[in-house]
């Protein structure tokens, strides 16, 4: 029975050209977001800031699933319905972020490790009653002068597969996120070998905790050079860097790759899930689609600056981004439709 359901959910997630929006910053990251734009970091403000995204209008048209924080899925609108109705209502498919953070490393300067495993089974199992289908686990590689450390790899892929063993026992499609940091001036081949290294260990360690790929969805970065390169590449060469990459290292039975944007701009983010869509779409085995945060949210935060009378421009904004990502997986996405 929870196999036949988390094969669906699965499927649904990365079904049609429909994406993942993560809303699941973690209080402290959504108040250093709010405080760069001058917004009150205060429960409250961040309640009204998530009541904003999950009422943004039409937003199921583009969005197949949205993942929550702990807090956030313990809340409602002002008008007291829960978030989770209103996202279910909206048909979009409610999931949460489960793992505690990226911890320091021990013996492992400037290298973090994801923790959150003890007591999983039994969060995850109260999530899944409240309505979540899907989870989320964010792992961090940092790169750098002799980093990452096999050990970092190692210890990182083997904590999500154990995740994502736990959340298919729960009923939950677990959403693997190894994540290689944009941080540092390396090339984009090094992000490609680095990006292959970590996938090949990450779907070692799933193969040995049985975990079932046809019900998982994997996160991944994109392959693009450190923020700091000198050389930034086109869209097409990243397009080609990352299909070249996940073909060598993801299993064609997962049903589909979210990418998630990492703090690249939200139209270069758009532009270059688009590329891969035009050049591969046809001939990958897995779904090309997006999970972002950033990438989505980041123009309607700052046109909402925590003033209610923002909320409808700032919603639009939201839903542009969305429908832009959704056009990307398409592969009909143009600049265009930013002027439109
Ligand atoms: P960004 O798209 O902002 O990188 O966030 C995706 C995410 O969920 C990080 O865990």
């Amino acid at each position: 029975m929870k196999a036949q359901a988390i094969l669906e959910t699965a499927q649904a997630l990365v079904a049609g050209d429909k994406g993942l929006l993560a809303m699941d910053e973690s209080t402290p990251t959504c108040d250093r977001r709010f405080a760069a734009l001058g917004i009150p970091q205060t429960d409250e403000a961040r309640r009204a800031y998530r009541e904003l995204i999950v009422t943004t209008p039409n937003l199921g048209r583009c969005i197949s699933g949205a993942i929550l924080y702990d807090q956030t899925i313990h809340q409602e609108t002002e008008a007291g319905i829960p978030f989770v109705k209103v996202l279910i209502d909206a048909g979009i498919i409610p999931g949460i972020k489960v793992d505690a953070g990226a911890k320091d490393l021990a013996g492992h300067p400037g290298e973090k490790v994801t923790e959150g495993l003890d007591g999983l089974r039994e969060r995850l199992a109260q999530y899944a009653q409240m309505g979540a289908r899907f989870a989320k686990w964010r792992a961090v590689i940092a790169v750098g002068n002799g980093i990452p450390s096999r050990g970092c790899i190692e210890a990182n892929a083997q904590a999500l597969a154990r995740y994502a063993a736990l959340c298919q026992e729960a009923g939950l499609v677990p959403v693997v996120e190894p994540e290689v940091l944009m941080d540092g001036d390396h090339t984009l081949a090094r992000c490609a070998q680095i990006t292959e290294e970590v996938l090949r260990a990450v779907f070692g360690q799933l193969a040995a905790q049985g975990v079932m790929l046809e019900a998982m969805i994997l996160k991944p970065n994109m392959v693009v050079p450190g923020l700091a390169c000198g050389t930034q590449p086109t869209a097409d060469e990243v397009a080609d860097a990352t299909v070249k990459c996940l073909l060598r290292a993801v299993p064609a039975a997962v049903p589909g790759i979210a990418f998630l944007s990492g703090g690249q701009p939200s139209e270069l983010a758009s532009a270059r899930l688009n590329a891969m869509n035009v050049r591969f779409k046809t001939r990958v085995p897995w779904a090309l689609a997006f999970s972002f945060a950033r990438a989505i949210q980041q123009p309607a935060m700052e046109i909402w600056r925590g003033e209610a009378s923002n909320v409808p421009a700032a919603q639009q904004a939201l839903f542009h981004r969305a429908d832009c990502n959704r056009a990307a997986r398409r592969g009909e996405y143009t600049a265009k439709m930013e002027n439109a």
